[in-house]
């Protein structure tokens, strides 16, 4: 195996996307947390089930950067999940102090990588890991809008009884309570939401998107989703290293773009060895535009409250 990704934080997202890619025998993957053990032991055991799965990828769990160097794509996971009752803005501080300390220990080994971010509040985590790395914007990406994007489309495919497959949907915009579902663009084999269904049941599917994590939340009692999460994540990982030109929503720094500047948000990106090659700038109406502004407004809060 030559190409090699690194999951930051061995808790549920970690452990479940280091699993993902290795099943799928797309890198060897270094699995790194603070937690001494934790990775090594969550590393061996996901090793041992690749001759089930019939996978060659490595596998090592480790406490050590050094092991982690020389990562074409390295994910970072780490931080602390969202409680019942909390809200994403609430991890804050917290988990800035994290993402900032695993970037700078992750940099320094893989000079070259794409870095994703995961960690959340998931927008301004992304400004966080690109300001304390230096890396070109296109090396810095965010997931979240897969994730969303992936929650309406399961939310569609069940309205309508139709195959997840033929579902495309896009969500974009801040990984909030703002977040901005896009139904003009949202399609069953090819057409368009908007001519399928009444107002009121896609404004219900928007609405159960946009609240998609805390449902889950608040039905786990302890700890976030993690299973969507770490496929979406897998998604973006596998644009990246068989380097797919895949147009998937992606938590980008803009410079203008959808009249947005010196901020991360959720847009259309077409994803590739490189990271980002290209933002997709599609047309919005009026009325998009502004809740894409709005969203931008509630991402900018935070990483002022930062000062990042
Ligand atoms: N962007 C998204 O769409 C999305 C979706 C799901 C979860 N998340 C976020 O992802 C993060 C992880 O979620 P989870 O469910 O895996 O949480 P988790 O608590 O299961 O795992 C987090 C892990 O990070 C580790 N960690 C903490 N500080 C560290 C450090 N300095 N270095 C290395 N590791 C460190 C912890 O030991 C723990 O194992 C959270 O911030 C969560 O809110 C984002």
């Amino acid at each position: 195996m030559n190409r090699k990704v690194t999951v930051v934080g061995g808790g549920n997202v970690g452990a479940t996307l280091a699993q993902r890619l290795a099943d799928k025998e797309l890198a060897d993957v270094v699995l790194i947390d603070i937690v001494e053990g934790m990775p090594q032991g969550k590393g061996l055991d996901i090793l041992q089930a690749l001759p089930v799965e019939g996978s060659d990828s490595r596998v090592l769990g480790t406490n050590d950067y050094k092991d982690t160097a020389n990562s074409d794509v390295v994910v970072i996971t780490a931080g602390i999940a969202r409680k019942p009752g909390m809200s994403r803005d609430d991890l804050l501080n917290t988990n800035y102090k994290i993402v900032k300390e695993c970037t700078e220990n992750a940099i320094k080994h893989s000079p070259n990588c794409v870095l994703i971010v995961v960690s959340n509040p998931l927008d301004a985590m992304c400004q966080v890991a690109y300001k304390v790395s230096g890396f070109p914007k296109q090396r810095v990406i965010g997931m979240a809008g897969v994730l969303d994007s992936a929650r309406m489309r399961t939310f569609i495919a069940m309205e309508l009884g139709v195959s997840v497959e033929n579902v495309h949907a896009f969500v974009l915009g801040g990984h909030g309570d703002t977040m901005v579902p896009l139904p003009r663009f949202s399609t069953v084999a090819g057409v368009p939401l908007t001519e399928l269904l009444p107002q009121d049941r896609i404004d219900a599917i928007c609405k159960r998107t946009a609240s998609g994590g805390a449902e889950i939340v608040g039905l786990l009692k302890t700890g976030s989703a993690y299973y969507a999460p770490s496929a979406s994540t897998a998604e973006m990982v596998e644009a990246i290293l068989k380097d797919k030109h895949k147009i998937l929503a992606s938590c980008c720094y803009l410079e203008g773009e959808f009249g947005i500047k010196g901020l991360y948000v959720g847009v259309p990106a077409q994803l590739g060895a490189k990271g980002i090659e290209k933002i997709w700038e599609i047309k919005l109406t009026g009325d998009e535009q502004a809740a894409l502004h709005k969203s931008a407004a509630a991402v900018k809060e935070l990483v002022d409250i930062l000062k990042v």
